[in-house]
């Protein structure tokens, strides 16, 4: 059995050591596992919920791709794409949106975040919030849906877009599986293993705290300058240093093998200046990122290379995806009308046409007759010809009462069909059964 992860990036910046460390370099470890099948996209639509510079988010899209595949993404063996390029998603999304409930909206952290900022300022509640924001756990559970993903590593903020994605895909199952689910139920996988790197004033690395370390942009000079930006105590070379407190401990442990990492601590407690340790992180980030940072500018100088790869990585991902999206139109009730498959109204009129049924017409010379046709469409009865229409009417209602045996005449292996005295009709006398079935279908 193989497990499928699956995780996206917001495509609103540039990546930093946080990314990488924290997103990147674990999930293509992950991609190496024997029975894995990793799904990983730029979630560029996320993007324009954050994001309103056109510019920003075309090139974040593409640094992004550029710095998976410098990393060392086989894009080959795992399927890489930008969720733009996969139309099935929004329209996956819009579904969810159909059975999502606001209620369960009104509780997502962001949003509520948002509210209590805007109350806090004294504003109008939904000051500034729109329906991307809203729905942002909507779109990501389609993200997670569409490629049944069964386990999907996120940073511990995702949590409850796990359980929302979860509770969408229940209740999708429920309305329209019919015992049979569509979706699997995706698991949040948190690893404790994973390093969430400080950023240069100690808290989260986070864009939004204007405190990353950058990644390839800017080269290692940029690295380097950050580095040295990164808050120390005041303590002396010479004085021994609180290494387990130390962000820069935590950020060398990121980059150095276990050894070198007891190493640096023990050379921190024996009193090694900041200046030294920073030039030692500098080192080690740099043993690692540095072969990365000469693919990743080969990669943006050709972008149309990147672009073929993720094409490619699109058409991968449609073949799964459209397949699923044509079943989930029809179990909506999106169907092709010529398929016959309007529906249960459409199978109703079907399942008619295949009971006995009597057709009135007009003969050539002016009368009025009817027949009897079976389930299968062949004539069972052809009645004489009646003066008008009302006369075969009557013939045709007394018939759907059933036969009765004093209307029944045998003669020579044919039996004369009366109504009420008046002959309506002969059949041979083999056929009689099938007649006497066709009628009591029709009375059923
Ligand atoms: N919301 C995620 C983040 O900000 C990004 C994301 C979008 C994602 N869609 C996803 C992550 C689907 C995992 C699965 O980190």
């Amino acid at each position: 059995m193989t497990t499928r992860v699956l995780t996206g990036i917001t495509t609103s910046g540039t990546p930093h050591l946080g990314n990488y460390a924290g997103a990147i370099r674990p999930s293509i470890v992950a991609s190496r596992q024997p029975g894995v099948d990793a799904f990983y996209f730029m979630a560029d639509y996320h993007a324009l919920i954050k994001c309103d510079d056109p510019l920003r988010v075309a090139r974040s899209r593409l640094e992004i791709a550029a710095t998976w595949l410098a990393a060392g993404l086989d894009h080959e063996k795992v399927t890489f794409y930008r969720q733009s390029d996969i139309p099935e998603i929004p329209e996956l999304c819009w579904m969810l949106n159909c059975v999502t409930a606001k209620g369960l909206m009104n509780r997502a952290h962001a949003y509520k975040a948002s509210v209590d900022q805007n109350t806090a300022r004294g504003v109008d509640p939904d000051d500034g919030i729109t329906m991307g924001l809203f729905s942002y756990p909507v779109l990501m559970a389609a993200d997670i849906l569409m490629f049944n993903a069964h386990k999907v590593p996120v940073g511990r903020d995702q949590i409850q877009h796990l359980e929302m994605a979860r509770d969408i895909a229940q209740r999708f199952n429920h309305l329209y599986g019919g015992g049979k689910d569509f979706f699997v139920l995706p698991e949040v996988q948190i690893d404790d293993e994973v390093a969430t790197l400080p950023g240069l004033d100690g808290r989260k690395m986070s864009k939004s705290y204007d405190n990353t370390i950058p990644l390839f942009e800017g080269g290692a000079k940029a690295t380097r300058a950050a580095v040295m930006r990164i808050v120390t105590d005041s303590r002396q070379p010479g004085e021994p240093k609180d290494a387990e407190n130390s962000h820069l401990y935590v950020l060398y442990r990121a980059f150095a093998q276990p050894a070198q990492s007891a190493q640096f601590r023990q050379a921190l407690e024996q009193g090694m200046g900041w200046g030294e340790a920073k030039d030692a992180l500098c080192a080690v980030i740099e043993d690692e990122l540095g072969p990365m940072r000469e693919r990743y500018a080969e990669l943006m100088a050709r972008p149309e290379r990147i672009e073929d790869v993720l094409q490619a990585g699109a058409a991968k991902a449609r073949k799964l995806a459209t397949p699923l999206m044509q079943r989930l139109r029809e179990a909506v009730g999106l169907r092709a009308v010529a398929a016959g498959g309007a529906g249960k109204g459409a199978k109703a009129a079907q399942a008619q046409s295949r009971k006995a049924r009597f057709v009135s017409f007009r003969d050539e010379d002016g009368s009025f007759r009817f027949r009897l046709q079976g389930a299968d469409g062949q004539e069972v009865f052809l009645s004489e010809p009646f003066a008008n229409p009302q006369a075969a009417g009557a013939a045709i209602k007394r018939l759907q009462q059933g036969l009765r045996d004093e209307d029944l005449r045998h003669a020579d292996g044919v039996v004369e069909l009366n109504v009420d005295g008046a002959l309506v009709g002969r059949l041979p006398e083999a056929a009689l059964p099938q007649l006497r079935s066709a009628l009591e279908s029709l009375a059923g």
